[in-house]
C-alpha cells in the first residue's frame, strides 16, 4: 500500500509511519516541523528507515498539492497534522482555524484533485462532544462516572463545538464527511480520544498521560485542572496505527463516516486513579492540588466499541 501522511514526523503520525513501513508499505511524510521535539521523531524515521520528511505547512494549500501531484498515486492518506492544544487554540484562534480547519480543507482538495480513490482519515476529537453537559453524571471517590453509559458513548452524541480549537477540529471533521457526500471521495473521520505511547512529546495541556508520568518522575508538584476525577479512555498508539491499516483494507467499511476511537471502558482511567496506579506500581508519591477546571472539559469520555465491531 502506498500512503501520504501528514503530521508524520509527530507523535500519533511516527508511530504510525514506523508501523506501515515496519509492514512494507510505502510512504510519503508530510510534517512542517512545527511542534516542539519532532526533530527528534525525524531523526527515528531518517535513522532506521531512510524515510525522508517532506517539510510542508498543510496552510500552504499550493505547497501541498505539489507533493501530491509530485509523488501520487495514494491508497490511502493519513491526516495527521494539527493544532493539538485546547489552551493555544484560544490564543491564538486564527492559526488554530487555519491549521486545523484549512489545513484540511487543503487535504481534501489535494486528494480531489491527484488521488481521488485514496482512503482518507482524519483526526477529530472527542472534543466535538462539547462538555456532555446534558449527561447525568455522578461522582466516585476516585473518578467521574455517567451511568447511562457504562459501555461508552457513541457517534450519536450531538455535536456540540466548544472552544476554538473544538470548532476547527468539528470543522474538519464535518467536511471530511461532506467531502464523501458531495464529492464521493472516500472519506473517514476518527472522533479519537486519548493515545499514549513512545515518540509523545507531552504538555500540560495535551498528552496528559506522558505529562503527569513526566512530572511525578521529577519530583514536580502537579498544578491539576480541576479535582483529578476526570476519566478518558486510553488507545496505545500501535493499536491505533494497526487501525489505520486495518481500515485501508476494508475502506468500504468505513467511508463516509465518523467514528469514535479510544481504549474503551476497560482502558478507562482518571488522574487520581493514575497517581494511584504511580504510587502502587512505580513507588511514585505524586504531590498534586485541585485548580481550576479548563473550558468545556468532559467529565468524561470513553469510546464506545462500536468500530471495532465494525471491522473485526
Ligand atoms: N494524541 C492524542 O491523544 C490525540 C487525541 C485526539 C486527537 N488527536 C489528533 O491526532 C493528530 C495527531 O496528534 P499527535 O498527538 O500525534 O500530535 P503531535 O503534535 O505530536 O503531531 C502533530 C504533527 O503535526 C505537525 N504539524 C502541526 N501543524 C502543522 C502544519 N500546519 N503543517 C504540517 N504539519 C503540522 C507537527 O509538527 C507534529 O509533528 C492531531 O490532529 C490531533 O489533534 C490526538
Amino acid at each position: 500500500m502506498r500512503w501520504l501522511v501528514t503530521g508524520g514526523a509527530g507523535f500519533i503520525g511516527t508511530n504510525l509511519v514506523d508501523f506501515l513501513l515496519s509492514a512494507g508499505d510505502e510512504v510519503v511524510v508530510v510534517d512542517d516541523l512545527s511542534r516542539e521535539g519532532v526533530i527528534g521523531n525525524k531523526d527515528f524515521l531518517e535513522q532506521r528507515w531512510s524515510q525522508p520528511v517532506v517539510e510542508v505547512d498543510v496552510v500552504d494549500g499550493n505547497r501541498l498539492s505539489e507533493v501530491f501531484r509530485k509523488h501520487k498515486p495514494f491508497d490511502a492518506v493519513a491526516h495527521l497534522a494539527g493544532q493539538v492544544s485546547l489552551m493555544a487554540s484560544i490564543q491564538d484562534p486564527v492559526r488554530d482555524f487555519q491549521v486545523n480547519a484549512l489545513g484540511t480543507l487543503n487535504v481534501l482538495e489535494a486528494v480531489r484533485e491527484y488521488a481521488p480513490e485514496a482512503l482518507v482519515i482524519g483526526m477529530s476529537s472527542n472534543k466535538v462532544y462539547g462538555d456532555l453537559g446534558h449527561v447525568q453524571i455522578t461522582e466516585e471517590a476516585r473518578r467521574y462516572v455517567a451511568p447511562a453509559f457504562p459501555f461508552g458513548f457513541d457517534e450519536t452524541q450531538p455535536l456540540d463545538f466548544h472552544g476554538p480549537y473544538g470548532c476547527s477540529k468539528g470543522a474538519a471533521d464535518q467536511y471530511l464527511l461532506d467531502y464523501h457526500r458531495i464529492y464521493d471521495l472516500n472519506t473517514v473521520s476518527l472522533r479519537q480520544s486519548s493515545v499514549y505511547g513512545p515518540f509523545q512529546h507531552p504538555r500540560s495541556d495535551q498528552g496528559w498521560v506522558g505529562f503527569l508520568l513526566a512530572e511525578a518522575q521529577a519530583g514536580r508538584h502537579i498544578q491539576l485542572y480541576g479535582v483529578g476525577k476526570q476519566v478518558r479512555d486510553l488507545l496505545n498508539a500501535s493499536d491505533l496505527a494497526q487501525l489505520f491499516r486495518v481500515m485501508a483494507s476494508k475502506p468500504e467499511k468505513v467511508t463516509g463516516q465518523a467514528f469514535n476511537v479510544g481504549g474503551g471502558v476497560a482502558n478507562s482511567l482518571s488522574i487520581l486513579e493514575l497517581f494511584d496506579w504511580l504510587e502502587e506500581n512505580a513507588g511514585l508519591s505524586v504531590s498534586y492540588s485541585p485548580g481550576d477546571l479548563r473550558p468545556s472539559d468532559q467529565p468524561i469520555f470513553v469510546a464506545d466499541r462500536g468500530l471495532k465491531a465494525l471491522i473485526s
